[in-house]
């Protein structure tokens, strides 16, 4: 679990790269992420993500793109993935690397798999997702479910398992899929939202077995709620700002060790109950 302490200053030193436009120097708390691949700024201590290569799917736009653009600002060898790259203006005005991949889609898997060839991977970020929000039982079918599972369950999975190799190859071996409060067993009291809370419960157990069956390898991998954030699934009533919630998430993953591995993170450090 997370102290409030490396919470806060997580999110501080996040903040304060971003105001900068520099890799942060100094503001690390004591990390357990391991060995650090590029110096900071004048002999300070290094950003955490500086030289770190991280994947992540669905960057077009919303929280992907903002992921994209934060982790770009700290130093990352981002690449970030979209399901039309020609269309993605916003992602490829960064500046970034940016690959086509549909993740409901093996072929497309594959392909990205062939192009990462030999090439390492830090970290993985399972972001791209689809909402279903189906309110009442009278319309779940099974074709609206099976969309939604396929993007938000079976997408991560085929991600993960195709990236596997690349990540065993990367130093930091690490794995955030992207959740949802809606997803939690225990939080469920409202009910409705089928298909998607569904989908994003199996995802959360499919986090809790890829932790236990590669703790032993290194890897920490973990499941995060963003808040609600507006975006165009969370609508503009939401209450984050994208800016907000990648800067909160940002601020729990590099304070992450392997004894975090196998939880279900808020965007701000809390854990959520399964
Ligand atoms: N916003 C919230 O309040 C909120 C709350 C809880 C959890 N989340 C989760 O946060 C993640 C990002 O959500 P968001 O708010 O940024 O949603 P968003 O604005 O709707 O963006 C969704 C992203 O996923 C991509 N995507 C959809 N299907 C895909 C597929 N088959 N292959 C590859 N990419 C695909 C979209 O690409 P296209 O442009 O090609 O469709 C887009 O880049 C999702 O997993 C979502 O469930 C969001």
């Amino acid at each position: 679990m997370l102290s409030a302490r490396r919470r806060v200053l997580g999110s501080i030193c996040a903040t304060l790269a971003l105001a900068a436009g520099l890799v942060s120097g100094g503001c690390q708390a004591t990390t357990s992420a391991g060995g650090l691949a590029a110096p900071g700024a004048m002999g300070t201590a290094p950003d955490p993500f500086a030289g770190r290569t991280v994947l992540i799917t669905g960057a077009n736009r919303g929280l992907g793109l903002e992921f994209a653009k934060q982790l770009h600002e700290r130093g990352a060898v981002v690449i970030a993935t979209a399901r039309a790259p020609e269309a993605a203006t916003e992602l490829k005005a960064l500046g970034v690397r940016v690959e086509a991949l549909d993740v409901a889609d093996d072929a497309s898997v594959a392909a990205l798999v062939k192009r990462i060839g030999e090439g390492s991977i830090d970290i993985l970020i399972n972001n791209a997702g689809v909402s279903g929000g189906l309110g009442r039982l009278e319309q779940v079918d099974g074709a609206a479910v099976d969309r939604v599972m396929q993007v938000n369950l079976l997408g991560p999975m085929r991600v993960t398992r195709a990236l596997l190799p690349a990540l065993r190859r990367g130093d930091r071996k690490l794995v955030v899929n992207i959740s949802s409060k809606l997803g939690s067993i225990g939080l469920n009291e409202g009910g409705g939202y089928y298909a998607y809370r569904e989908s994003k419960a199996a995802l959360n157990m499919f986090t809790r077995s890829i932790a236990a069956e590669l703790k032993a390898d290194g890897f920490t991998c973990i499941a995060m709620s963003p808040g609600w954030v507006r975006t165009d699934m969370g609508g503009p009533q939401a209450n984050l700002s994208p800016e907000e919630s990648i800067t909160g998430m940002l601020g729990v993953i590099d304070d992450l060790g392997p004894d975090g591995t196998g939880r279900f993170y808020h965007y701000d450090g809390e854990p959520i109950p399964w």
